[in-house]
């Protein structure tokens, strides 16, 4: 018999990486799909599978459709990856941010406890949880926690009640705690891909300046493609546990920047980038950098793409897809 996967958020980043991953390994996934999304499935089509997975449509905010979801695809295993991600967003819309990323998750919750409580439930947790706690400039899965934004806050509810369904009912939730992770299908709101794909039309004569906010900001940066398969594994491990997902390794906004125009063979890259006071944000996240010491020792997950491949990986994505003019990435 083939495994059901339930995900929640198919069309973003990792729904995309997750899906694919899980089709090759002869899983049946079923995606959920908002009405909002007007069906857009650019990610999952640069990947080459939206053939193959079966759309429901639903929404984290909608109870009903959960609970429709949950009964019709039988799923062995959910991984709740939709949110209202973009971190500077969530002070511009707190409620609509809570609503989905908490509450939302309490609701899939209770329509997996209600109609599929075998299921193994994933929770798309994050490193911005920890706000600017860290242990010798280290976040570890005992590090405390103190969220600095309304999307960090409402991920803190949504890591805790995924624990909490855990000891109070004994089911398989956990919580994957992951940090920035990035690839050519990263939206192109976020710092990586927006320095990506302006360095690419900068580089074509299509552009030729960026706004960004922070420059100092450093995070520990990983790609999606590995991330995923430590999503699988955490779901697979004998017992249900949380883990951090990172490489160890921390670097600047400026360091990105550097290495991305030096990859296009641009050096003096200043001229290119003024501060834009909008992109600054009301509480700013300095430095992460975590440790998936437990995640190697005991799922053994471990980064195989490093931060300068990355950075090259994204600018290589962006300059193909500019010249044979493909826009909607
Ligand atoms: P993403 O690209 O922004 O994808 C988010 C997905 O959620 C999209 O498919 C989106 O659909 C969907 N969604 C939004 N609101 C929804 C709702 N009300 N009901 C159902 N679906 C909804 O995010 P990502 O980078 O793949 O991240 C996946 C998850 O991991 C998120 O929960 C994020 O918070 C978390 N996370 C991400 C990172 C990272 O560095 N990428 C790190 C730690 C944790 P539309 O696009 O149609 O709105
Ligand atoms: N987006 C953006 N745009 N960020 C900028 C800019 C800009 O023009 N200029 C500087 N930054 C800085 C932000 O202030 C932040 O310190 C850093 O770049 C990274 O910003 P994002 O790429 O937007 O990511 P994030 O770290 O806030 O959040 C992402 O990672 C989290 C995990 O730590 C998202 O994927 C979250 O969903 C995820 O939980």
């Amino acid at each position: 018999m083939k495994r059901h996967a339930l995900i929640t958020g198919v069309t973003g980043q990792d729904g995309a990486y997750l899906s694919r991953y899980l089709l090759e390994k002869d899983y049946v996934v079923f995606g959920l799909v908002p009405r909002s999304t007007r069906y857009a499935f650019a990610n999952l089509d640069y990947l080459g599978v939206t053939g193959d997975v079966d759309f429901i449509d639903g929404d984290l905010a909608d109870e009903a459709s959960l609970i429709h979801a949950v009964r019709r695809t039988r799923p062995d295993e959910v991984y709740n990856l939709a949110a209202q991600s973009f971190v500077g967003m969530s002070w511009d819309q707190p409620m609509w941010t809570t609503d989905v990323n908490a509450c939302g998750t309490l609701r899939l919750l209770e329509a997996v406890r209600n109609f599929a409580p075998a299921a193994r439930f994933y929770q798309a947790s994050t490193s911005e949880m920890f706000g600017n706690c860290h242990e010798n400039g280290i976040q570890t899965e005992e590090t405390p926690m103190h969220p600095c934004s309304p999307y960090a806050i409402s991920k803190l509810y949504a890591y805790w009640i995924v624990n909490n369904y855990r000891t109070s009912y004994g089911m398989f939730c956990v919580n994957g705690i992951l940090f920035n992770h990035e690839s050519p299908i990263r939206g192109k709101e976020f710092v990586t891909r927006k320095i990506s794909h302006n360095v690419a039309k900068i580089k074509l004569g299509l552009s030729t300046r960026i706004g960004l906010g922070n420059l100092e900001s450093k995070r520990d940066w990983g790609f999606a493609g590995d991330y995923v398969e430590a999503m699988y594994r955490i779901v697979h491990h004998e017992t249900p546990e949380n883990f951090i997902i990172s490489t160890g390794e921390t670097h600047s906004v400026r360091e990105f920047l550097e290495l991305a125009f030096r990859h296009v063979g641009i050096e003096s890259w200043e001229k290119h980038v003024y501060i834009d006071p909008a992109f600054k944000r009301p509480a700013e996240l300095i430095n992460l950098r975590g440790s998936s010491n437990k995640a190697k020792e005991k799922i053994g997950w471990q980064p195989k793409v490093t931060f300068e491949v990355l950075v090259q990986m994204m600018v290589d994505a962006d300059l193909e897809r500019l010249k044979v003019g493909e826009i909607r990435h």
